[in-house]
């Protein structure tokens, strides 16, 4: 059932150039039945928990982008206990992959009650939240086994992108570029074995800072989860510029620098943050472009994806931070499927 893969998660990274482009096929053949369109709200305000909240990070700068509304970005467990006031010009975009989280469904019908419109993105159909929600959009992952979320995740952002996009005059060429980011994931996954060899020189880390801006930042934050929860090594995801406020204090030779530098709006700031890094003695691990020097010169080691445009590089960044995860956590022994303390889908508040 591993199909010849020594553990779920791997297999299920393994499975991501599919099951990003049949969720993304999936929003084709409904796009039109869509009863609403953002920009008729004064918000949308996504909630969520775990890796679904980070692909609702990531949605944020594409609805603010293509739709053109303010997006706000709530964890379910702090949206539900605040004074957030919600009426019924608030669209509430409620990201689940089980859709039975209990925080995510709770403050998702708090919020419907109070007569927000309630969209939700769920990869189990009948699943609590699709049933309690006015519209769904499915992400057609399939089962995910692993404890960790990793299909899930960009089949979430497939769905956030299309629904981003739904009103944009561009949205033919914009969802056929998306459709092709799928060939260039398979290529990353194809140097899947020079990713081990880099991860297994970081296993003996005790801790590790991921940074990030603009859309990269939420990688930041997935990549640092994905390390903590199956290799049980201390990381924080960071925004780069937020670095010389507090956490540049931590930086030495012992603490490794995760930095995730696609050539995008941010990527010359991005490259000073390198800079400030290797001046405290710290060692940079990056993923960047294909060809890109720049980066060659300063980081002990490159993860080179291909080039993509800018809206779609988190397709691409986050795959080997997935994969930097897991070949660590494979390396200590550890229990990469069913991590310890940790439930796949969680009931309580
Ligand atoms: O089923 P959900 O998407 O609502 O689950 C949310 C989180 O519990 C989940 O993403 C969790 O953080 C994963 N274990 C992360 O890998």
């Amino acid at each position: 059932e591993k199909g010849g893969f020594k553990h779920f998660m791997l297999k299920e990274i393994f499975e991501q150039p599919r099951t990003t482009a049949d969720t993304i096929k999936g929003f084709i053949s409904r796009e039109y039945t869509l009863p609403v369109s953002l920009n008729e709200f004064r918000r949308v305000l996504i909630t969520a928990c775990g890796t679904s909240y980070h692909a609702g990070l990531v949605a944020k700068y594409w609805i603010e982008k293509y739709a053109k509304v303010p997006v706000e970005v709530v964890y379910a467990s702090e949206l539900r206990y605040s004074d957030n006031p919600i009426n019924e010009k608030d669209l509430v975009l409620a990201i689940s992959q089980s859709g039975e989280t209990a925080d995510t469904r709770f403050s998702a019908l708090a919020a419907k009650e109070k007569g927000a419109f309630l969209v939700s993105v769920v990869n189990v159909v009948g699943s609590a939240l699709d049933r309690e929600s006015d519209y769904t959009l499915y992400t057609h992952a399939g089962p995910e086994i692993g404890v960790a979320a990793t299909k899930t995740f960009t089949a979430q952002l497939a769905a956030l992108y299309c629904l981003a996009v739904s009103q944009s005059p561009e949205r033919e060429q914009l969802m056929a570029k998306l459709l092709s980011v799928t060939s260039l994931m398979e290529e990353i996954l194809s140097r899947a074995e020079d990713i081990r060899k880099i991860a297994l020189s970081y296993s003996s880390a005790k801790n590790m800072l991921y940074l990030g801006r603009y859309l990269s930042y939420p990688i930041a934050l997935e990549g640092a989860l994905k390390l903590k929860e199956i290799s049980y090594i201390h990381a924080e995801g960071y925004p780069a510029g937020e670095m010389k406020h507090g956490p540049i204090a931590l930086i030495d030779e012992k603490m490794p620098v995760f930095v995730i530098a696609p050539r995008d709006r941010t990527y010359e700031k991005i490259l000073s943050n390198v800079e400030e890094v290797l001046a405290r003695k710290g060692n940079v691990i990056a993923i960047g472009f294909e060809g890109d020097e720049h980066l060659r010169q300063k980081a002990k080691d490159v993860i080179s994806i291909p080039h993509v445009e800018e809206d779609l590089s988190p397709f691409l960044t986050v795959i080997p931070t997935q994969l930097f995860a897991y070949y660590i956590a494979d390396f200590l022994g550890l229990d990469v499927d069913q991590p310890r303390n940790l439930a796949k889908t969680v009931t309580v508040e």
